[in-house]
């Protein structure tokens, strides 16, 4: 019997050769059997020679529309890993070159953006994958198992606590303090961590959120336009999440709890602890069984390269089934139409703020 044809091999351009770009993603691309990285563009020529010595036979482009402009024919995708201000502008422009996307989160800076985009990948029969990449992080795939085990029953709360002790930098040939400017990046650690949070968050409490209140700080307002501390209380239709996220912390860390009807995940980095109760419905205290155990996920490590494979399978198999706007997608949405509301409601002495979050569109893939 003839073997079955081996897949095509997937021809990708990176739009955006900064940090994570060049440390997280070429890197994995290379581990890749059937993908080419043959076209960078990137607006900061000494970014260009970084990417000249990294991939010598590619062809570099000065902006991403002469690279669209002189490429779409011989590609299948673009990754884009510029500032999140420029993600719509760009994916638009891919999508209309007839290429599918793959895009760092933030996904866009404002909800019209986001939705405007999936509406064009629909259209344009393309997909738009955001890099989720926190999904991929081993102990994050050891709670999904967890929870689908069913061992601590559904989940009634959780809490995410992101702790950084400052703002991630980018490369310092260019804007090496976006994240801090406004016009860069549309705000501070809720538009460059939110994302990270509220996909899990969504994935975990099994729905998207009904409101949200939100309280922000920016402790160097003469310096910086964007806030660099967040809290966020969530209602969930089970239940409730709150979220805080810091760059101004003492240390280095994510902490994760989920608590479910019958036991509770603890995440601390990499340490992973499950308590399951064992008298449940007895009166009185508990006794729980407690395992617990290390997941080795690379935390401290910024460009999370050992995710990204994991990550572009889910892409591939997207591309490969024509899902040209899937949940991740929709999620990606919902993270900025969360964000959105959460400066909003911060903006106005932390009111709750209804949410209604766009659902997938009827009869869409
Ligand atoms: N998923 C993750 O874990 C993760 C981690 C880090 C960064 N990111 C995301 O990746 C993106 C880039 O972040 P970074 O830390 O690599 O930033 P960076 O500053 O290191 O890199 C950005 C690059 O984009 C280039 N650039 C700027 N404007 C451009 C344009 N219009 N066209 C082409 N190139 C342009 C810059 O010259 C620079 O080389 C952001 O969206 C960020 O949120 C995601």
């Amino acid at each position: 019997m003839p073997a079955p044809p081996l897949p095509r091999r997937l021809r990708g351009a990176l739009i955006g050769y900064g940090f994570i770009s060049a440390e997280g993603h070429l890197p994995a691309y290379r581990r890749e059997q059937d993908v080419d990285i043959v076209a960078v563009a990137d607006v900061c020529a000494p970014r260009l020679r970084v990417a000249r010595a990294a991939l010598p036979e590619a062809r570099l482009y000065e902006t991403a529309e002469a690279l669209l402009t002189a490429e779409a024919g011989s590609l299948d995708f673009v990754d884009i890993s510029t500032p999140p201000s420029e993600h719509a502008t760009i994916a638009h422009r891919a999508l209309d070159a007839g290429l599918h996307v793959l895009c760092e989160k933030p996904l866009t800076t404002t909800v019209t953006e986001a939705r405007a985009l999936l509406q064009h990948a629909r259209r344009a029969h393309k997909v738009l994958f955001p890099c989720h990449n926190y999904k991929h992080a081993p102990v994050v795939k050891a709670i999904r198992e967890v929870l689908v085990s069913g061992r601590i029953g559904s989940v009634r709360s959780v809490s995410l606590s992101t702790f950084r002790t400052t703002h991630a930098k980018g490369v310092p040939e260019w804007r090496t303090h976006w994240r801090r400017e406004r016009r860069y990046s549309g705000g501070g650690i809720a538009m460059d961590h939110g994302s990270h949070t509220f996909y899990l968050a969504f994935e975990w409490m099994g729905a998207y959120p009904s409101s949200v209140t939100a309280k922000l700080a920016n402790l160097e307002p003469g310096r910086w336009d964007t806030e660099d501390n967040i809290s966020l209380a969530l209602t969930f239709p089970t239940g409730l999440a709150q979220a805080h996220l810091s760059w101004t912390a003492g240390v280095r860390k994510v902490l994760y709890a989920l608590q479910g009807e019958r036991g509770a995940i603890t995440v601390d980095d990499d340490d992973l602890e499950v308590a399951v109760r064992q008298d449940a419905g007895a009166p009185g205290a508990g006794r729980w069984t407690t395992e617990r155990r290390r997941v080795s996920s690379d935390w401290m490590d910024a460009s999370h390269v050992s995710w990204f494979n994991s990550l572009f399978e889910e892409f591939r198999a997207a591309i490969a089934a024509g899902t040209w706007v899937g949940k991740e997608a929709q999620d990606a949405a919902a993270c900025v139409q969360l964000i959105d509301a959460a400066y909003r409601s911060a903006a106005s002495g932390c009111r709750e703020l209804p949410l209604s979050i766009d659902g997938p569109a009827e009869g869409a893939r």
